[in-house]
């Protein structure tokens, strides 16, 4: 049995292991989670973890460690200082939502250790972070999952449905925006900039639903947005992307509105199209129209229990839809967009 094995053995047995109290009740051992990072993003996980019956979180570390223990205290864990002493609270698995430029050494010490990460997006500002995590993710051979939560959604699962077996034609899609507040997201430095920081969730689903890009041009205004103190990424980018199938997509984006105006993408395929924005997804057939509601806050559920599932359970894996290995094709997407508009030139991808 492998290393990994023996992980996720471990895994099963304390998050499936149930004992029978004194008074006769059965308690289900709760699956341990840990966190690190306690921003916006963590906070959100927690909230949502904290509704799972089976799940405690046990530990939260940030490098701010005040905001660590505000975290720790709504939740009701331990702060740790440090990822190693976070792990020195028997997670058995861990969530990473951290910024963009802070990711690998805390996923390497998190796989050194084999524990099965959940990381949030993006994997990294550029390829290299995510590629070398890549390979360690294959050989530690743990459980992954990445916070790509629009696939979990029902109606993108029957939008897909709906394109299986049809020939999609083009794709056009847009994600008009503003910037976000966090002090770390007008430097590509440190955000990757917006393409790899925001518009990776719209890639993420154009692959999942057109399947893969073997070719891209941008090109980027070269403006930073507006009071944005040192921002030095493309204000407006508009792209073109062909598909391996030959299918043509469309890509219009912006971070200087105030306010999120759109995003989202329509795909026209042989007799049906599909347009899928954050709030819905209406679906075309021939004459008919149907509109199914999006609820982000389901699909942001639906994607923690996935992987909390695929923990406790090895036939639940199957239900994690962007673990790692998948996350990184769409990392290397987003990052041949931002290089293409950069070196204002076509760029070729690999699909293998
Ligand atoms: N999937 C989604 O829909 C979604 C939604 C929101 C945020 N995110 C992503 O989650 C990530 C975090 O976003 P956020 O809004 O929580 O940011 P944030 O700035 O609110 O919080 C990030 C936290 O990470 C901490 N941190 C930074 N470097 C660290 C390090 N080396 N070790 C430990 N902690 C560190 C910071 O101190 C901060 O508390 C971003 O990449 C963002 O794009 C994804």
């Amino acid at each position: 049995m492998s290393q990994q094995e023996v992980r996720v053995a471990g895994s099963v047995r304390a998050a499936t292991a149930a004992r029978v109290t004194e008074g006769g009740q059965v308690a289900v051992t709760r699956c341990r989670i840990g966190l690190v990072g306690a921003g916006r993003a963590a906070a959100r996980h927690a909230s949502t973890l904290a509704r799972f019956h089976d799940v405690s979180i046990v530990g939260v570390t940030d490098c701010d460690l005040a905001a660590a223990a505000r975290l720790a205290a709504d939740c009701d864990a331990t702060v740790a200082p440090t990822v190693g002493a976070l792990l020195a609270l028997r997670p058995d698995a861990v969530f990473v939502c951290v910024p963009p430029f802070a990711h690998g050494p805390i996923e390497e010490e998190l796989l050194d250790a084999g524990l099965p990460i959940f990381v949030e997006t993006p994997l990294g500002v550029d390829r290299e972070v995510p590629d070398l995590l890549a390979r360690r993710v294959a050989s530690a051979g743990v459980v992954t999952a990445v916070g790509h939560h629009w696939r979990y959604s029902a109606a993108v699962r029957r939008a897909g449905a709906v394109l299986a077996g049809r020939p999609i034609r083009l794709v056009t899609g847009s994600w008009l925006d503003s910037v976000d507040t966090a002090g770390w997201w007008g430097r590509r430095d440190r955000s990757g900039g917006p393409i790899v920081e925001q518009v990776v969730h719209l890639l993420d689903l154009l692959r999942a639903l057109a399947g893969e890009v073997v070719e891209v041009y941008a090109a980027g205004d070269g403006t930073p947005p507006p009071g944005v103190a040192d921002a030095d990424i493309d204000g407006v980018t508009a792209a073109t992307l062909r598909f391996a199938s030959g299918a043509v997509a469309t890509l219009a984006t912006t971070c200087r509105f105030t306010g999120r105006r759109r995003a989202g993408l329509e795909i026209f395929a042989d007799g049906a199209s599909v347009t899928i924005t954050e709030d819905g997804c209406e679906i075309r057939v021939g004459d008919r129209s149907e509109w199914h509601a999006v609820d982000a806050e389901t699909s942001y559920r639906a994607a923690d229990r996935a992987f909390v599932d695929a923990i406790r359970r090895p036939e639940a894996r199957v239900g994690v839809l962007a673990d790692y290995a998948q996350a990184v094709r769409t990392h290397r997407l987003a990052c041949a967009l931002t290089r293409s508009a950069a070196e204002g030139r076509a760029l070729r991808l690999r699909t293998d």
